[in-house]
């Protein structure tokens, strides 16, 4: 058979973009050698339907323990007692949830995605809004943060079957227990979507939600630094959320929902060569270098943060708990969009995404904000000093966005910022 080179120069033209570029997608990391050579290994050759032990193919053996110790570690990691590891996707593990725990047109509350949420927490064009009734809070006007009153209003008034918590674009802490109480108010379902901040919920430097909530669900690819997929993960305090029978059995029971919710529920086979790669970014987490990554997550955002409201630009809840932190272009350059500011940062090799900021007056399309994460670019070694100079082109490229001149300076200068800085961390 033909090489085939088409398809391979244009993964090699990716990878040049990946290399050479300042990467602040707040969602996006950069994996390790190990958590790609899993994902490209013969496992992908492999048919497992079902889970390890009760599977619908021969010669699932190996696979089986693949399987079983992505589970033991992200049992570990969170200190969970019920996982699965089989969603292909974030959104395949919010609608397995979804498929457990509701029926067709039932009402359950998330942020706004306007707001900060995500489009399987309820948008209209969304399986989640499309097959359930999707209720809204919001975060405040006046401080960016979630307003928790009107949650627990809206909640009581409505009575959703499932709260929400989590967020794409939100750079505070969340007050769990909070809704926690409300949710028990009401008889619901609290899940917290923690696909975000996993990273740092993994190594201890955000309050676990696993404590909080009756089901937790995740990705594995952002901070977490895994491959591209979603989890499912329930705590070890895990009380029945119809109020029956023992604590053992209620986890039995939920566990046995989830895991039908996915397969045959929503999916087909498992991907196992990205469940292997799964396994390896966990016991990636496990190590002790890792809490030293996300600290520097941390430090690495709450500086830009700072050296943006330095010069002059509004961040929504004026800084960041987290990784991510989203800025309003409207107090400093009130007449540019976030489509326009994203169209001049990516031909100055700087990566990141237009999003709406809380109360926008631009639509989707438009935005007046710009989401900034530190993940991807802390892997590749870029630490505090660094975040300040990057604020800076930034600036510069947001303040001259129509000069081809200033445009291709700061593309130059970042080339030169990234090009010793190496791809893989491990
Ligand atoms: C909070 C949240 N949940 C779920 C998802 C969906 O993940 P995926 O893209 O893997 O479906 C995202 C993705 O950005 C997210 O931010």
């Amino acid at each position: 058979m033909q090489h085939d080179d088409l398809l391979f120069n244009l993964i090699s033209q990716e990878r040049d973009r990946q290399r050479r570029g300042i990467e602040l997608i707040a969602s996006e990391n950069f994996v390790s050698e190990d958590v790609m050579s899993a994902m490209g290994s013969v496992l992908t050759n492999k048919y497992a339907e079902g889970y390890p032990g009760k599977r619908y193919y021969g010669g699932c053996e190996v696979v089986d323990k693949v399987e079983e110790l992505a589970r033991q570690r992200l049992k570990q990691l969170y200190g969970a007692e019920y996982v699965n590891v089989q969603p292909h996707s974030g959104a395949q593990a919010n609608m397995a949830v979804f498929m457990a725990c509701l029926k067709a047109g039932d009402k359950f509350l998330g942020l706004n995605l306007s707001h900060g949420g995500h489009l399987s927490h309820g948008s209209p064009v969304n399986f989640s809004g499309i097959m359930f009734h999707a209720l809204e809070y919001n975060v405040r006007e006046e401080d960016g943060r979630v307003d928790y009153e009107q949650l627990q209003e809206r909640a009581l008034a409505e009575r959703p079957k499932i709260i929400i918590a989590g967020a794409s674009a939100y750079s505070r802490e969340w007050d769990y227990a909070r809704i926690r109480r409300v949710a028990d108010e009401i008889g619901a379902i609290f899940m917290v979507d923690m696909a975000h901040p996993a990273g740092l919920i993994a190594a201890g430097l955000l309050d676990n939600p696993l404590k909080y909530a009756h089901i937790v669900t995740s990705t594995t690819h952002k901070t977490l630094r895994g491959p591209r997929g979603g989890v499912i993960l329930m705590g070890k305090d895990f009380p029945n959320p119809w109020g029956k029978t023992t604590p053992k059995g209620e986890i039995k029971m939920m566990s046995s929902l989830l895991d039908s919710a996915v397969f045959p529920g929503t999916q087909g086979g498992p991907l196992e060569h990205v469940i292997a790669a799964k396994a390896v970014a966990f016991g990636e987490a496990l190590q002790p270098q890792f809490k030293l990554y996300q600290e520097q997550v941390k430090k690495n955002a709450a500086t830009m943060a700072q050296a943006f409201i330095d010069k002059g630009y509004k961040i929504i809840s004026g800084g960041t708990d987290n990784h991510c932190m989203l800025l309003d272009l409207r107090t400093k350059l009130p007449e540019l969009t976030g489509k326009e500011a994203e169209k001049a940062l990516v031909a100055a090799d700087i990566t990141t995404n237009k999003n709406m900021v809380p109360f926008d007056s631009r639509s989707p399309f438009q935005t007046s904000g710009l989401r900034f994460g530190t993940p991807a670019i802390t892997t590749r070694g870029l630490t505090e000093n660094d975040m300040t100079l990057i604020v800076e082109l930034i600036d510069r490229v947001l303040l001259s966005h129509n000069s081809d001149a200033v445009i291709a300076q700061v593309k130059a200068e970042v080339n030169r910022m990234m090009q010793d800085r190496p791809l893989f961390a491990w």
